[in-house]
């Protein structure tokens, strides 16, 4: 059915499923599907590349206007540019994901990227997973959801993740990681992650992807 123009908000922290759900129900829905979460991660591994201390906001402020990011779409799947490189794989490190979090805490890099993703999404209807997506980026969006899972579940499927592609990773060291990034993303001063007051909750522990993606499916529908 034609649903009109929509946009979709899907926020939460690190694991709980955000992106294997957005991305099912963009093509579900047939629109497209933006992850916010590899823009600042595009900007970490800009960091780590050009050996810019990403811990120093001075320095990344510095940088910002070297870092040419773009979006494009190849057989409907997300592809992330950095100046002109394919940066899709290389993102999906431990190390980018610790200094995309720490890079999110600044106002001017999030000022930047928050304006490309608003571009993205002022003329056609768009799934956008993120932390700020319903507070911050499309305040006026028809839906918003705030998914959780226990951080244990959340680092039992990262470790699935990291295995199915072939990487050694401990447990520990992935829970470690997640609380670390769920505590920097959600007391940073700049957008932190919480619930819109308008948002609508499912906390995905015991849920499968099917369960949820129909329960946000219908509530999309319910709101055209
Ligand atoms: O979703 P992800 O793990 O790829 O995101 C990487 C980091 O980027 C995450 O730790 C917090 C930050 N982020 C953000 O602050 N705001 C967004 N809209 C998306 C991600």
């Amino acid at each position: 059915p034609d649903l009109g123009r929509f946009t979709l908000a899907i926020d939460g922290p690190a694991g709980a499923g955000k992106s294997t759900i957005a991305k099912c129900l963009a093509q579900n829905l047939r629109c497209t599907y933006i992850d916010t979460g590899a823009m600042y991660r595009t900007v970490g591994l800009f960091c780590i590349q050009n050996n810019i201390d990403y811990t120093n906001e001075d320095a990344v402020n510095s940088v910002l206007s070297q870092i040419g990011i773009d979006i494009i779409y190849e057989d409907n799947a997300q592809k992330i540019y950095l100046n002109g490189v394919d940066v899709s794989t290389a993102i999906r490190t431990q190390e980018v994901a610790a200094a995309a979090s720490k890079v999110a805490t600044y106002k001017e890099v999030r000022e930047a990227l928050v304006d490309m993703q608003r571009k993205l999404a002022a003329t056609k209807s768009v799934v956008m997973d993120g932390r700020d997506i319903g507070t911050v980026v499309l305040p006026q969006a028809t839906l918003k959801i705030f998914l959780t899972a226990s951080a244990e579940e959340r680092a039992n499927r990262r470790l699935l993740e990291y295995e199915a592609k072939g990487m050694e990773v401990a447990y520990d060291v992935l829970l470690k990681e997640i609380q670390e990034r769920d505590d920097q993303d959600a007391n940073r001063e700049v957008s932190p992650l919480k619930k819109a007051d308008d948002g609508i909750e499912i906390d995905t522990t015991s849920l499968s992807i099917e369960e949820i993606i129909e329960r946000i499916a219908h509530l999309l529908q319910e709101r055209l």
